[in-house]
C-alpha cells in the first residue's frame, strides 16, 4: 500500500468471462412454452441472444467475478499479490454475507487485498469504479480491481414473460492503477444519483430481511425479480440524458467531445432514446445488448472489454459511461482512455 500524495487514477486492463451456454429467444416460446415471440422480443428489447449460468456446475456470481478478475490482472501481466482492494457489484451475491467480493479474493489468491461488495443494481459498476478512483487518488493504494458480476439466470420468474427474456448472466472487471502525471489515461469526474423511492418499480424480497419480518407475508414469488417496465422505462431515458448532460456541462464539454460512450444496456429502445437526445452518433456508442442482453452490474465493464477488443479505443480518448437501474440509482462517469488499443 502507498501513501503518497494525490495520484492520478486510470484504467489499465479489461476483461470479461461469461458461461459458455447461450439461449436464444425461442428457448421461451419453444421450450418454455411462454406466450412470447421472436419478433416481441427483439422489436421490443433488441435482444437476440443472452448467455445462462449453468449452476450446477458451479457457474455462480463469485466464479464468474474471478474468471474476469484473473483474465484481467493476466492481460495486465501481474499477479494477485499485487491487488492492494477488490470492489465488486452485483444484486445476484453468492451469500447474504460474506460479501461475494470475499470469495472472488480468495478464489484468485488476493492476499493482500480487502474486499467488499457494492450494492446498486445497474449503477453498480459505476459506483464501484468512482469508489476505487478515489481510494486510488487518494494515494492509499495502487491498484483497484473492480468487477461487475450477476447471475441474473438465478433470481427470474421463468413463467413471467415480462422479466425471464430481459437478462443475462456474465461478469466483467477492469484494473484501476495509479499512474504517473504525464499518462494519458484519467479516471476523472462523475456524477452518481439515488432515489431510494424507486424502489417499489424494481425490486426483489429475496435475500432482504423485510420478506421475513413484514407482518403481512410477501407477494408470491418474493424470490424473483420485480419491474414495472414502463414507468423504469420513461424514467431511464429521461434520467441518462440529463446526467451525461450535466456532467458535460460541468467539464465545459459538448457531446463532440466524447470518442466513445458506454451505456447500461437494458434495453435498445432506452439507448437509442438517449442517445438521439443527446445527439450522439450511432458509431460512437456501445451496444452489446443483443448478444449479451441485460447483465445488470456486469454490462458496462464487459461493454468495454469489447471495445478494447475491437480496437476501438486510442490513448487520451474521452470515454463516457451512463448508467440507469433499480434504486433508482443512476449516473455518469467521464475518463481518459489510457492506452491504444
Ligand atoms: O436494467 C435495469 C433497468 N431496467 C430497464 O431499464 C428496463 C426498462 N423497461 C423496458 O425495457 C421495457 O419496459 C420492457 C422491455 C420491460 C417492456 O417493454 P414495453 O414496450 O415497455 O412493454 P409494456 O411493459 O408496455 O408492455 C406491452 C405489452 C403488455 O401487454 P398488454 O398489457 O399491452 O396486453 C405486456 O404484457 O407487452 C406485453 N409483454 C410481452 N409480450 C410478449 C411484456 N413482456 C412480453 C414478452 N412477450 N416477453
Amino acid at each position: 500500500m502507498s501513501t503518497s500524495a494525490r495520484a492520478r487514477a486510470a484504467i489499465t486492463a479489461t476483461a470479461r468471462h461469461f458461461p459458455e451456454a447461450v439461449v436464444e429467444n425461442r428457448y421461451f416460446y419453444e421450450t418454455l412454452g411462454l406466450d412470447t415471440s421472436e419478433e416481441w422480443i427483439r422489436s421490443r428489447t433488441g435482444i437476440r441472444t443472452r448467455h445462462r449460468a449453468d449452476h450446477k456446475k458451479g457457474e455462480i456470481t463469485s466464479t464468474l467475478g474471478a474468471e474476469a478478475a484473473r483474465k484481467a490482472l493476466e492481460s495486465r501481466g501481474i499477479g494477485a499479490d499485487d491487488v492492494d482492494c477488490i470492489i465488486l457489484a452485483t444484486v445476484t451475491p453468492d451469500l447474504g454475507f460474506p460479501s461475494t467480493a470475499c470469495l472472488v479474493q480468495d478464489q484468485i489468491s488476493a492476499h493482500r487485498a480487502w474486499a467488499f461488495d457494492v450494492s446498486a443494481a445497474c449503477s453498480g459498476f459505476v459506483y464501484a469504479l468512482a469508489q476505487a478512483t478515489s481510494l486510488v487518488e487518494s494515494g492509499r493504494h495502487q491498484r483497484v480491481l473492480v468487477i461487475g458480476a450477476d447471475v441474473m439466470s438465478a433470481i427470474l420468474d421463468q413463467e413471467d414473460r415480462n422479466t425471464c427474456v430481459l437478462f443475462g448472466d456474465g461478469a466483467g472487471a477492469v484494473l484501476v492503477e495509479a499512474v504517473p502525471e504525464d499518462h494519458p489515461g484519467a479516471l476523472g469526474q462523475w456524477r452518481l444519483r439515488s432515489d431510494g423511492s424507486g424502489a417499489e418499480h424494481l425490486f426483489r424480497y429475496g435475500g432482504g430481511i423485510l420478506e421475513r419480518v413484514r407482518e403481512e407475508p410477501p407477494e408470491p414469488k418474493g424470490w424473483y425479480v420485480h419491474q414495472d417496465g414502463r414507468t423504469v422505462f420513461k424514467l431511464a431515458v429521461t434520467r441518462l440524458a440529463e446526467v451525461v448532460q450535466e456532467l458535460l456541462a460541468a467539464e465545459g464539454l459538448t457531446v463532440g467531445d466524447i470518442d466513445l460512450t458506454v451505456p447500461h444496456q437494458a434495453n435498445i429502445r432506452i439507448i437509442e432514446a438517449a442517445r438521439d437526445k443527446l445527439r450522439l452518433p450511432p458509431e460512437k456508442v456501445m451496444v452489446t445488448i443483443g448478444q449479451w442482453a441485460n447483465t445488470t452490474a456486469a454490462t458496462i465493464p464487459t461493454s468495454l472489454d469489447l471495445a478494447v477488443e475491437q480496437h476501438r479505443l486510442r490513448a487520451g480518448d474521452r470515454v463516457m459511461l451512463a448508467t440507469f437501474g433499480g434504486g433508482f440509482t443512476w449516473g455518469a462517469m467521464l475518463l481518459r482512455w489510457g492506452y491504444d488499443t
